[in-house]
């Protein structure tokens, strides 16, 4: 892990209270899909913790939900203006090689997918993309890549199905090889059940203290043998294999 004290070159609102930020890239280190940075925003004693939506040689872009102070603070960041970022932090997301594989998330879930159909599509995959939002507003066109097949749905119905993606997904008739879910708890524990005939992988957002390892303030359960270890969603995670963690 590295830290850099990075140049903001877009902070955009894409709607309602979603932003996209991109840094300019001083990291020597190369970011794979599932990473996050930890930002240090103004006087918060703590850092936090965004997955990684974008990464080249030149740039760094997350998409962030202004939830509280924090990110609040960095909604009023501008152009020009320095972060310090440490990253990338945690684990990543497996990538396979030309396999039918599925994409699932709502929310800031959203965030680490799009990095990751990215690399999928690099690898050959027939990547579907199931992108849920609650409404056609949250759902943020201009990041969407070519060659990924999108199927969206919205609460309301104002674009794709209506209802929820999890209902869509289950409902699609194509045999995926991989999954992989990020999102809201409730989503990624229904992918869980999928867990028993392929690979199901997923990123989790636990709170996080210092997001390094120390504190273990972000713990979640793994099965072992036949019980569990705690494990730490900012140091072995935040991508877990679904058929491995224990909800609570
Ligand atoms: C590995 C990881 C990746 C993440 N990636 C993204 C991302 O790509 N985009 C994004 O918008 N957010 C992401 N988050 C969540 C993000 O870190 C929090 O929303 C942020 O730290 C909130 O800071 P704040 O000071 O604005 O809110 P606070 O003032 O700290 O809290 C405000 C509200 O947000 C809730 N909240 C705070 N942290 C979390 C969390 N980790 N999960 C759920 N609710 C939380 C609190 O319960 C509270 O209701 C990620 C979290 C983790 C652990
Ligand atoms: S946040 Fe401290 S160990 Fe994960």
């Amino acid at each position: 892990m590295e830290r850099k004290i990075c140049k903001i070159l877009k902070n955009e609102n894409l709607s309602g209270n979603y932003y996209f930020l991109i840094l300019e890239n001083n990291f020597k280190k190369i970011f794979k899909p599932g990473n996050f940075i930890h930002i240090k925003i103004g006087n918060n004693f703590l850092r936090r913790p965004f997955s990684i939506a974008l990464f080249d040689r030149e740039k760094i872009g997350i998409i962030y939900k202004v939830v509280g102070k924090g990110t609040d603070e960095l909604r009023k960041k501008k152009k020009g203006e320095f972060l310090d970022i440490l990253g990338p932090c945690g684990n990543f997301f497996p990538i396979y090689k030309n396999k039918k594989v599925c994409i699932i998330g709502g929310g800031t879930g959203i965030a680490p997918l799009i990095f990751l159909s990215k690399v999928l599509k690099k690898y050959g995959n027939d990547v579907y993309f199931f992108y849920g939002a609650r409404d056609k507003n949250l759902i943020f066109f201009k990041l969407l890549l070519t060659g990924i097949n999108y199927i969206f749905s919205t609460d309301n119905g104002s674009y794709g199905k209506k209802g929820n993606i999890f209902d869509v997904f289950k409902n699609f008739e194509e045999n995926f090889q991989v999954i992989y879910g990020a999102g809201p708890e409730i989503l990624l524990k229904k992918l869980s059940i999928y867990s028993e005939n392929i690979p199901v992988y997923i990123s989790v957002e636990n709170y996080m203290a210092c997001g390094m390892g120390l504190c273990y303030g972000c713990v979640i359960r793994i099965r072992k043998n036949n019980g569990y270890e705690y494990k730490r969603v900012c140091k072995d995670g935040p991508v877990f294999k679904a058929s491995e963690i224990i909800w609570d």
